[in-house]
């Protein structure tokens, strides 16, 4: 067995990611708001020993956006249901820090952390798309680099209020009539540049100590957030080249805040297609490439610039000079979308294509797909992945496929060793703030 541990998400999502993938024939047209499809993409996830599933959010729609963003569950509902059907498997909740407050955040992370015994993980997101504010009374969408600062102090907040009670704080003596230890009760007194909280929170640390970090980050400001917060990082490179250059860059900044790089996961999302041969490989791929059509992959190319509407323009003709469009969306993406549309000439129908259509990085027969799991993660472009599917059956062809392959080659877990989100990370159990100077 390699000593060092591969690491793999389920992202559930519905009737999929883009446009078309809801009209699969195989596919459940209600999916995103489907519980029964959920409980089995869940248990299919952990019959195969994945870390965690995670669940993606947004908070704003329009007529033109895609199917599962219409109408999908709010992740902490569905995964506190999750989590009574499950006992191994991490529960990840996409929760954005620009329209919460961190009082309300921390407390919800922590009764999903205990209804769960310790497997909630809460991905950190900024929201990028600006009719947020027209859903939460809010008269401006925070700029990006405003969003970062908000994220540093809202994380930092619910940290802490996660702290506010030590571990064996509550006594709950009958006979004498003590249920806490004031003494083990703290009090924040958060004054921040956006958020006062006084706290404490009113529920108790698990058995996790505390819920993990997940985040994406691609700007500047995001992977600086990233690399100081997130116990792992889900962004997804297109290629290996771009894959190593960020996991390089990620463990350096890592390393620069004081932090162990080996504690930083990096995760990038991948959508393998997986044949029982490589003429079924193909057939899946082309399945796959049929479901997304031009007009649809236009409207998606539109997401990470705030859902700009690319339709007026010409489809053959250069990618279009956008300016500063996409800076205070999904910066990171939309700047580099800009840099390959003009590093490769580009047309707007070929950067549609390519942005919509599955990567052939991880399509091909199970060995195929191992061999380039094996390959990002030996080569220092991935601590592991997670498994975006493309088809109905994605999920279920990896676990079934591909998961035996690499755990014939002692890259894969055969059993879960532990019992929390941690456990599966092999992350220790953080030591509560309050009482770190009686162990160092
Ligand atoms: C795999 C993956 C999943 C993401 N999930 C969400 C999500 O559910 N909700 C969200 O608002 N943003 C999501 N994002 C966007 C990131 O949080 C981030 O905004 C984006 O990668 C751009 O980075 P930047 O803000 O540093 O420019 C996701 C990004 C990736 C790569």
């Amino acid at each position: 067995m390699s000593t060092r541990q591969l690491h793999l998400g389920a992202m559930i999502h519905g009737v999929g990611h883009g446009w078309g993938e809801w009209r699969h024939p195989d596919a459940l047209a209600d999916a995103s708001t489907n519980f029964a499809f959920y409980k089995q993409e869940a248990q299919t996830a952990e019959a195969a020993f994945f870390d965690f599933a995670f669940i993606a959010d947004s908070l704003h729609i329009h007529a033109k956006s895609s199917p599962h963003y219409l109408n999908r569950f709010e992740p902490l509902t569905i995964l506190s249901a999750l989590a009574a059907v499950t006992e191994h498997i991490g529960l990840v909740a996409t929760i954005t820090v620009s329209y919460t407050e961190p009082f309300q955040v921390a407390r919800q992370l922590s009764s999903l952390d205990h209804i769960s015994g310790g497997r909630a993980g809460w991905n950190v997101v900024t929201s990028w798309l600006s009719g947020t504010a027209d859903n939460f009374g809010k008269a401006e969408h925070p700029p990006h680099a405003q969003r970062y600062r908000i994220a540093r102090e809202h994380v930092q907040v619910v940290k802490g209020l996660w702290d506010s009670w030590e571990d064996d704080a509550f006594v709950r003596n009958k006979a004498s009539g003590e249920f806490f230890s004031p003494d083990k009760l703290h009090t924040l007194n958060h004054q921040g540049e956006f958020f006062k909280v006084k706290g404490p929170l009113n529920i108790a640390r698990s058995r996790q100590g505390q819920p993990l970090i997940f985040q994406a980050g691609v700007s500047e400001d995001g992977r600086n957030f990233a690399a100081q917060n997130a116990d792992a990082i889900f962004a997804s490179p297109e290629t290996f080249e771009e894959a190593h250059a960020y996991y390089k860059d990620l463990k350096a900044r890592a390393q620069g805040f004081g932090r162990d790089p080996q504690q930083l996961f990096l995760l990038p999302g991948i959508r393998p297609i997986v044949g029982r041969d490589a003429a079924d490989a193909e057939a899946r791929y082309q399945q796959a490439v049929a479901l997304v059509s031009i007009e649809d992959a236009i409207v998606a190319l539109g997401r990470p610039f705030n859902d700009y509407d690319f339709s007026p323009h010409d489809l053959d003709a250069p990618f279009p000079d956008l300016g500063e469009l996409g800076s205070n969306s999904h910066k990171g993406t939309s700047d580099a979308i800009k840099r390959l549309a003009q590093e490769e000439s580009l047309t707007l129908r070929q950067v549609a294509l390519r942005f919509s259509q599955p990567n052939r990085d991880f399509t091909g027969t199970a060995e195929q797909v191992a061999d380039a799991i094996q390959h990002w993660f030996e080569n220092g472009a991935a601590d592991g992945f997670i498994i975006r599917s493309l088809l109905p059956d994605g999920l279920a062809r990896f676990t079934e496929l591909v998961v035996p392959v690499l755990q014939e080659r002692g890259l894969w877990r055969k059993e879960y060793s532990g019992q929390t989100l941690r456990d599966n990370f092999g992350l220790a159990v953080p030591v509560n703030r309050h009482t770190q100077h009686r162990v160092s």
